[in-house]
């Protein structure tokens, strides 16, 4: 089982792609099989300016059916809570006391996956379909049926509040807003669209996804080729 997966793995580096994004049951929380994917490294620069990534961003709710390359996964992972600062662990997104409460889950038509910042990699969580269930978590919402990868930030406040107490919940709302910026911007500028949501009952999504006890969805984000 293991080598089968391993080889589907390679394969959809080999293709570029991520649609063979492999792995186990589903225990998600439990970070899944222990199986891995290393992401290829982000990209520095682009053909689109900042200012024109701000000027096109428009929220997009249709999408082909064209998976995410894994070039692509790497870049919208890195623009929402990539590492940029080795030595201290500073994140592309801003983080009250740098204590970074923020999770990030992706739901392919593959799996579940978890984004590793420091290791740049994804934790394979699961091979279950779980797009359907979480779409009809999210108030039936035809962007999450149809999104290529469903981006679902998720916060862990006790990091933030052993610091600043009852403020906590406002910065983490806050660093919410920030990290799904960086990766709707990153969106545009990779030619894709995406929609930030935040209508959907948070324990049907917890229950989908297999959260840890701690960990709250706040927003979900469906990204994929603008139909
Ligand atoms: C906090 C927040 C929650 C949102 N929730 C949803 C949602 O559940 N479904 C949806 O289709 N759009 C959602 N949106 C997107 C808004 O509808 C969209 O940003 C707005 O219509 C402006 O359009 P624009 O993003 O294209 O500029 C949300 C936006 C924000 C900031």
């Amino acid at each position: 089982m293991r080598a089968v997966l391993l080889s589907t793995t390679l394969f959809a580096l080999l293709l570029g792609a991520i649609p063979m994004l492999a792995c186990a049951e589903a225990a998600p929380s439990e970070e899944g099989s222990g199986e891995t994917i290393k992401l290829p490294l982000p990209r520095m620069d682009s053909e689109v300016s900042l200012e024109e990534t701000l000027a096109q961003r428009r929220s997009i709710r249709s999408f082909t059916t064209e998976a995410l390359t894994l070039d692509e996964i790497s870049q919208l992972c890195w623009a929402a809570q990539g590492v940029t600062r080795k030595d201290r662990g500073f994140r592309t997104a801003p983080s009250a006391g740098a204590l970074y409460p923020l999770e990030l889950y992706l739901v392919t038509p593959d799996g579940l996956y978890h984004y590793d910042p420091g290791a740049h990699e994804l934790a394979v969580l699961s091979t279950e379909y779980l797009r359907g269930k979480l779409a009809d978590a999210a108030l039936r919402q035809s962007s999450v049926y149809s999104g290529s990868c469903i981006f679902v930030i998720t916060a862990v406040y006790a990091r933030t509040s052993k610091k600043y107490g009852d403020r906590a919940r406002q910065y983490v709302h806050m660093e919410v807003g920030h990290a799904a910026q960086n990766l709707l911007l990153q969106a545009v500028a990779l030619g894709l669209g995406g929609v930030p949501i935040g209508a959907f009952h948070d324990d049907r999504v917890a229950d989908v996804l297999g959260l840890p006890g701690d960990h709250e969805p706040l927003m979900i984000i469906p990204v994929g080729h603008p139909a």
